[in-house]
């Protein structure tokens, strides 16, 4: 008898240059889930389209760096399904299908729309309806799989719990048509800081350069930001972990870590009676290296691309398979005729 291998969903849009916050939050942990799930990892392009206008040039070459990342991280087209979200068709349609079905206080309810506005209005941006729909194109990428499990950075955890939200109020009308939904999130790395303001998250969209660790940053820019990282004026000085009175040393130990795949508390012992000073050029020391090693990688796939247009075009075949059945599924429940 072959037991079926849960199924897990994951996903990054192209709106900018990859994070290290993208990496250690979600990314770093698809390799091993590869051996104990049904992986699909979708580059969410249309979810980019929410922050991208009139650059479709630059898009499409985000798309593709992203792809490059996926598998620089050990992704594997020949385990895991990788796929653009816009080469399959059936997002958009399961995402009218659940627009139907969420209700608009929820979707008011979220934590980054009213942050994403929050910034729009300080900036004087216009805010688009899409914006607001987010959450409910995240739903259908989620359900269209039968999704057990979603590895994804703090942000995104209410987003899984809307998801389970409108699944089983989908649920509770048609009968059991969507598996509910888990997210996973690590303990430690889940919500990577901005540097110089270590109470924000770091975000691939932040205006300001010095506060992120870019995937693609060289040793320099590695070595001059986290030299002027926000750390704290605590005299003597002194390393632990500690999010609410240490957030900058919290954040720096939680990169050293991802980096080390040192346990946050080995760190620390290693790390007894350590300077500030010290303990930066040993940060910076890690993250070069790893994203030296993770870069050589990056470029060697990015330099092929009519490899990566086919894994993409294989993948979106085989995505196309499975959310097909989910999607006939719900055609029928809802009544929805079809004369073939
Ligand atoms: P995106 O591109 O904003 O983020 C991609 C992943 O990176 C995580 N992340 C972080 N983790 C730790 N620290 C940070 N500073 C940090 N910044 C980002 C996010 O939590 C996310 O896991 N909307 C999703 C993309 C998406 C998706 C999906 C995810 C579209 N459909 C379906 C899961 C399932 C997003 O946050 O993209």
């Amino acid at each position: 008898m072959i037991l079926n291998k849960p199924v897990l969903f994951s996903a990054v849009q192209p709106s900018g240059n990859l994070t290290i916050g993208n990496y250690i939050g979600t990314m770093r942990h698809w390799s091993s889930m590869q051996n104990n799930y049904d992986c699909l990892y979708c580059i969410a392009d249309l979810h980019a389209l929410t922050s991208i206008k009139n650059n479709i040039f630059s898009l499409n070459t985000l798309i593709l760096d992203t792809l490059s990342f996926y598998l620089a991280c050990g992704v594997d087209p020949n385990k895991s399904i990788i796929f653009i979200q816009s080469h399959v068709h059936q997002h958009s349609q399961l995402n009218w299908i659940l627009n139907c079905f969420s209700e608009f206080s929820e979707l008011l309810r979220m934590t980054q729309f009213k942050t994403k506005i929050h910034e729009k209005k300080t900036s004087e941006k216009t805010i688009n309806a899409a914006l607001f729909n987010y959450p409910i194109l995240m739903a259908a990428d989620i359900l269209l799989y039968q999704t057990n499990f979603v590895p994804v950075g703090q942000d995104q955890k209410q987003h899984i719990e809307l998801t389970r939200n409108i699944a089983q109020r989908f649920n509770n009308l048609y009968g059991s048509i969507f598996t509910l939904p888990e997210s996973l999130i690590s303990q430690y790395g889940s919500k990577i800081m901005s540097l110089l303001e270590p109470k924000k998250k770091m975000s691939k969209s932040d205006i300001n350069y010095k506060n992120v660790i870019y995937l693609l940053d060289d040793i320099y820019s590695i070595k001059f930001k986290i030299k002027n990282a926000v750390t704290d004026s605590e005299i003597p000085s002194k390393i632990y972990y500690d999010i609410d009175k240490k957030p900058g040393i919290s954040n720096l130990l939680e990169i050293l870590s991802a980096v080390t795949h040192k346990d946050v508390k080995i760190l620390l012992k290693e790390l007894d009676g350590v300077m500030y000073s010290e303990f930066k050029k040993i940060v910076i020391d890690y993250v070069s290296k790893f994203l030296n090693s993770l870069q050589k990688s990056y470029y060697n796939y990015r330099s092929n691309e009519s490899y990566l247009k086919k894994i993409a075009y294989d993948g979106a075949i085989k995505a196309q398979l499975k959310s097909k059945k989910t999607l006939k599924n719900i055609y029928d429940k809802l009544g929805l005729i079809r004369f073939h």
